[in-house]
């Protein structure tokens, strides 16, 4: 037996939508935390799944024209298949439609309302389908969920009721009691102000739709979703109608979750464990969310990260890395292609790369490919060493307190020292002049380094981890040598035949990088044009006639078009509507040229939320229509004012 595993868990997501760069960072990040205790030698488990149940499901589902179980399958796979692709290790997958699931939950409900926490009433008040709340007037802004800005329903049915309000105290206890409760410590302020204002009872069943876990002994109820959702870390741990198997991994260690849903897991969450007299998870760790390139994420926006083309473009390692080091775990931060360009060229092209690169063709030349074991030291390899040593005990120290960002940067001293250290040790120079045991210990300290930092990535990096190692010519199972052991220099075999290899990490070259920032443009466009008609039914469900009035059409003049330097397609077109003259890069200057275009009317969406595209803000988006032979602007036949309103 090796003891209770370190649990860490993600939300369980959504799946009336496909995954999307938030997703990918809550997941990301609890990866990494749980490839941290692995590294370390502790068993882990790790959990994620999909929230299947709710009136959310259903309504996009019927909206779909589908089944809400088939629907909600075909979404949970397509999560899967991303986690695959982000190479997420987890042990469990739960989807809240699983008999296990249901079970556990309707026996925690059952032993709230054994414990006399649950109680009949009516709820009469708003509703927030898109986040499954329930609102107050007071919680209202003009009307709209001060959480997503959505119109909130007005609700009045029977409801069954949980004391949360008996909970106050107790919460407020284990905020104190446990002050890591919850992170990061700015959050936990904030939580306990909201429960030091008071508690209300809270609505935990419904009535006016069908698909969810039923309320045991009153089937015309189906439990609230939240209740059902939260549950799923639980019963993923095998609790049942019998309670928590011997060998549970519960309590969970470490929630990961975003902000916008704090309140449910470090409010609710251990209110309804208290209530049914179950052990509580010990911390609740909230992230920060991410803007794109500067904006809230939209529709559009989702379309220049959507995690799979991310990775196809950048390769799976680079985002990991990226998303977690460029801002601090628990704050907010920008998306921006900009950076993580920079990053990946900087962090993992010029140091990382260059290290491996340079150490594995010093070995090469000099040593046909066989790093020796070599300790004669000059004081330089003391000095590394030391830098080593050090730094990887403070990396375990953040790693440990969740402080991915300062871990990675921690990794990064032991890169530049490496660097360093080649350029002072010169074996270039050793390998003219000698001594031959300076040569050689050179060599396997630079390698040494790179072990150590290969061992320390891989968390973050798992990929790139193993190809260092097997570049370095170390066994297949290097990585389950005891922590100590990998971070050791010393510790490193002689006698390792390596492998140069392709650079880990290619730089990406200012003509790659035009052309990449190009693309990323195309998809904003493209994902503007499919937005407002077909969400993401790709069986192209029917819109009402109000849905397409929302889209504001009006006919245009072309004043002035050019050419959007180092670009190849996007032309930056002046048009007149009228009163008003707009700016909007379309994707057309392959198909046109720049003059052709003046003079001409075309037809402009005028309500689009302005978005900059290669550094020019598009106001913005014009129709036009393509096929093999290729693509036309849609006009308007004979003439017609600028700014007329096409329906
Ligand atoms: N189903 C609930 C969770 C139930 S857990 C018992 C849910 N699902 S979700 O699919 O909407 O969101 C899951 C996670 O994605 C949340 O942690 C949320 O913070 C995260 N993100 C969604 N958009 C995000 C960003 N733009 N940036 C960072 N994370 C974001 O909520």
């Amino acid at each position: 037996m090796s003891g209770k595993p370190f649990y860490v868990t993600t939300p369980i997501y959504y799946v009336n939508d496909k995954p999307h760069l938030g997703h990918a960072y809550t997941t990301v990040a609890t990866d990494a935390k749980a490839r941290f205790h692995r590294l370390r030698g502790e068993p882990a488990r790790m959990l994620t799944g999909t929230d299947e149940h709710g009136q959310k499901l259903e309504q996009a589902a019927a909206e779909a024209g589908r089944d809400p179980f088939a629907f909600a399958t075909e979404n949970s796979e397509k999560f899967k298949a991303l986690w695959k692709k982000l190479n997420i290790a987890y042990d469990d997958y739960i989807r809240t439609t699983e008999e296990r699931h249901k079970t556990g939950v309707q026996e925690i409900w059952r032993r709230a309302e054994a414990t006399g926490d649950i109680y009949k009433g009516e709820y009469e008040g708003k509703y927030c389908v898109s986040c499954e709340n329930f609102l107050t007037d007071l919680q209202l802004d003009e009307g709209k969920c001060p959480d997503c800005g959505r119109p909130a329903d007005p609700v009045r049915e029977e409801s069954y009721f949980f004391r949360l309000s008996k909970y106050q105290e107790p919460l407020l206890e284990l905020y104190e009691r446990n002050p890591r409760f919850i992170q990061p410590d700015s959050r936990r302020n904030e939580i306990v102000s909201f429960v030091s204002g008071g508690l209300r009872d809270l609505s935990v069943s419904r009535t006016s739709f069908k698909w969810g876990v039923p309320v045991p002994g009153d089937p015309a109820h189906v439990i609230y979703v939240w209740f059902d959702a939260l549950s799923n870390y639980a019963t993923a741990a095998g609790f049942g109608q019998g309670g928590f198997p011997a060998d549970t991994a519960w309590p969970a260690d470490q929630h990961f979750i975003g902000k916008d849903i704090l309140r449910f897991h470090s409010v609710y969450w251990p209110a309804f464990l208290m209530s049914a007299g179950l052990p509580l998870p010990g911390q609740v760790y909230s992230h920060g969310w991410w803007t794109v390139e500067g904006q809230k994420m939209s529709k559009s926006l989702g379309n220049a990260v959507d995690p799979h083309w991310l990775i196809e473009e950048y390769g799976v390692d680079a985002i990991r890395y990226f998303i977690l080091r460029e801002i601090p775990f628990g704050a907010d931060g920008d998306f921006s292609h900009h950076q993580l360009i920079d990053r990946v060229n900087s962090d993992l092209a010029n140091d990382l790369g260059n290290l491996l690169y340079r150490t594995l063709n010093m070995v090469r030349r000099y040593r046909g490919g066989k790093i020796s074991r070599g300790e004669g030291d000059g004081g330089e390899e003391a000095r590394l060493a030391g830098i080593v040593r050090e730094a990887a005990a403070r990396y375990e120290a953040q790693m440990e307190a969740t402080d991915l960002q300062a871990g990675l940067r921690t990794v990064w001293e032991i890169v530049s020292a490496g660097n360093k250290y080649i350029d002072a040790a010169a074996p270039w120079t050793l390998a003219k002049s000698g001594p031959e045991d300076r040569l050689d210990s050179a060599l396997y300290h630079a390698g040494a380094a790179l072990r150590v930092i290969a061992a320390l990535i891989s968390p973050v990096m798992p990929e790139a981890a193993d190809s260092i190692a097997r570049q370095l010519g170390l066994a297949g199972d290097w990585l389950s040598a005891p922590f100590a052991e990998l971070v050791d220099l010393y510790k490193m075999p002689g006698g390792l035949d390596t492998d140069l290899g392709k650079p880990l990490f290619p730089r990406i070259e200012e003509d790659a990088r035009a052309a990449l920032e190009e693309r990323v443009a195309a998809r904003i466009a493209a994902g503007e044009g499919a937005a407002p008609a077909a969400p993401d039914s790709e069986g192209g469900g029917l819109i009402s006639i109000d849905d397409f009035r929302r889209v504001e059409l009006r006919s245009a003049r072309v004043e002035a078009a050019e050419i959007i330097p180092k670009s190849k397609n996007l032309l930056k077109i002046e048009v007149s509507l009228g009163e008003e003259r707009r700016t909007v890069v379309a994707g057309v200057a392959r198909h046109y040229a720049p003059d052709e275009l003046v003079g001409r009317t075309v037809v402009v969406v005028a309500n689009l939320e302005p978005v900059k595209l290669m550094g020019v803000e598009s106001q913005g988006m014009l129709l036009a229509a393509e096929d093999e032979d290729g693509l036309k602007l849609v006009g308007v036949e004979g003439g017609i004012r600028p700014g007329s309103r096409i329906r």
